[in-house]
């Protein structure tokens, strides 16, 4: 089955008005690129209205790190999917590991934040379900166990209308800015493993979900990963706060389009 490459920066807490302005003019020397691969940069939120006028006239996406489960309310310092979707942002990262490990993002806050997104309908925003295991789990054996209980508590609710709306990053916690990487076919394991589970759950509709490997990737680790047959792009987080860089890793995924 035939996935459109995708590939999302994750900004994180970095990211200035002069990094937009010079993300934005390289994307829009790259036309052929865009057609090819789906760009989306998620900067901090407060950036969002400048990156969406920035690329306003390329085919590049906006995105968001996360939302509050919330629709709305005194939630000092937080932003709706609402608030986030009206301001630009068509793709939002939910259950990413840094919240979920920092800032409480538990199982049953992931699931609230999931049905946010597929409640809205105004606009079809996607979701970024980000998943992973620990080095120590990893070590115990427990990958797939620990990804299989993400998957289920999180997306349990949903219909296969709403797939259409989902991605999924895997990114393994002990692999996330660290410069330590998962081997491809590593990475490939726990792809195909999602992959079966979308498929057993929801046909047809399970198998056309991307999934995204993150974790360190960079220009020269990008083409390998993204040649494995479950791979459809990356989350990439200190990689794309370097322009070359990240245009480089966006042309690796160009290949898996051809
Ligand atoms: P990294 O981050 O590329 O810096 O490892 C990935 C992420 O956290 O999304």
């Amino acid at each position: 089955m035939q996935r459109q490459a995708l590939v999302i920066g994750n900004w994180k807490m970095n990211g200035s008005q002069p990094l937009v302005a010079s993300m934005a003019a390289a994307l829009a020397a790259q036309p052929e690129l865009l057609k090819q691969v789906t760009v989306v940069v998620c900067p901090p939120a407060v950036l969002l209205t400048s990156w969406c006028q920035a690329t306003s006239a390329l085919a590049v996406a906006a995105g968001v790190q996360d939302i509050n489960e919330h629709a709305d309310g005194a939630h000092t310092g937080e932003h709706s999917l609402q608030l986030v979707a009206e301001a630009g942002a068509e793709y939002v990262l939910v259950g990413h590991s840094e919240r979920r490990q920092w800032y409480a993002d538990s199982a049953a806050r992931v699931a609230a934040k999931v049905q946010q997104v597929m409640a809205y309908t105004e606009q079809p925003v996607k979701l970024v379900l980000c998943v992973g295991e620990s080095a120590e789990q990893r070590a115990q054996q427990q990958t797939m166990t620990v990804i299989e209980a993400q998957l289920s508590s999180a997306l349990a609710a949903l219909t296969s209308a709403q797939l259409s709306r989902l991605v999924i990053a895997y990114e393994p916690v002990w692999a996330i800015g660290t410069g330590l990487t998962a081997e491809p076919a590593q990475a490939q394991q726990v792809h195909a493993f999602i992959r079966n589970w979308l498929t057993n759950k929801w046909g047809v509709s399970g198998a056309a979900v991307q999934i995204l490997y993150g974790g360190s990737v960079k220009a020269d680790n990008a083409t390998a990963l993204f040649a494995e047959v479950d791979i459809d792009g990356g989350l990439i987080g200190g990689a794309s706060l370097q322009v070359e860089e990240f245009l480089a890793i966006c042309a690796a995924a160009q290949a898996r389009s051809r």
